[in-house]
């Protein structure tokens, strides 16, 4: 990435792993933001410090990174600080009415985005409704990109099969992906300061965007540098699949005009 230059003294020692378009840096992001130049908008998935609540029900717990609670504002801050366009940040329900408060203080346009998951993970459904949203905070500054110009607020996305799944509150890369094509133009820079499993710099690789991931666990920054290698193999393998293709097609309208085989 171009700018990390001017900044890698600064950033060489949270620099996990590097690409062309984007960076993994492992750290806390609230010491790592300050030191980023601006960026376009940000895609994230803040912990929503519901682990270990227990009501008598079974409840569920995503690990220690998920402890902390009531760290959003101070978060928010920190992300609004660095965008010039838009923020999507996927909260737990508790979070929802603090983040919008915020975004409206600072004279943002603020919407619910709603995640409609047709295969719900199923948890005392015997006891209440099965939770089959998930919600995120759509915040952007009035002028800023938005390519749909008319669209509604509900994704539908099946959640990632628990065989496939790399952390316990993985998004579906396809819907980060649709969410990204909506916000921002190609080459554009998308940062993610809780990146889990790398799902936003897959998505931006699959999208042509630049990527800023953050995260602070060793072992989600190992699966996230992995999934970051595999995407873009994969989409070299698809590059030489059409190469090898648009060969053969070459070589048979060629055959195909020589005198002998018409
Ligand atoms: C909700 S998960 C994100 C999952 C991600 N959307 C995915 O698809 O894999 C939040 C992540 O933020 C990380 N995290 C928590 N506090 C952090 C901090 N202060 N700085 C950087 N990462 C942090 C956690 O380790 C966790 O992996």
């Amino acid at each position: 990435m171009n700018w990390l230059d001017d900044k890698r003294d600064q950033l060489s020692k949270w620099i996990y792993a590097e690409w062309q378009d984007g960076v993994l840096l492992r750290g806390d992001s609230l010491e790592i933001m300050p030191l980023l130049k601006p960026i376009d908008s940000i895609i994230t998935d803040i912990p929503y410090g519901i682990s270990q609540q227990s009501n008598g029900l079974r409840s569920l717990d995503y690990g220690e990174w998920d402890h902390l609670n009531n760290m959003e504002l101070v978060w928010m801050e920190a992300m609004l600080r660095m965008i010039a366009s838009t923020a999507i940040i996927f909260c737990g329900k508790e979070q929802i009415s603090n983040l919008i408060s915020y975004a409206k203080e600072k004279k943002l346009i603020t919407k619910i985005l709603i995640w409609h998951k047709p295969n719900p993970t199923v948890l005392n459904c015997q006891h209440h409704y099965i939770d089959a949203t998930e919600f995120a905070i759509y915040t952007k500054k009035p002028r800023a990109f938005f390519k749909p110009g008319y669209k509604h607020n509900v994704f539908e996305y099946p959640v990632v099969h628990s065989s496939q799944r790399n952390h316990p509150t993985e998004k579906p890369a396809q819907l980060i992906t649709e969410l990204i094509g909506d916000i921002s133009r190609p080459l554009e820079t998308i940062l993610d300061p809780f990146a889990g499993s790398g799902t936003t710099g897959v998505a931006c690789i699959r999208t042509g965007r630049q990527f800023i991931c953050i995260e602070k666990e060793e072992s989600y920054c190992a699966i996230g540098q992995k999934r970051i290698d595999d995407e873009y193999i994969r989409l070299a393998e698809e590059a030489r699949q059409l190469d090898l293709f648009q060969e053969a097609a070459t070589t048979y309208r060629r055959r195909s005009n020589h005198p002998r085989t018409r």
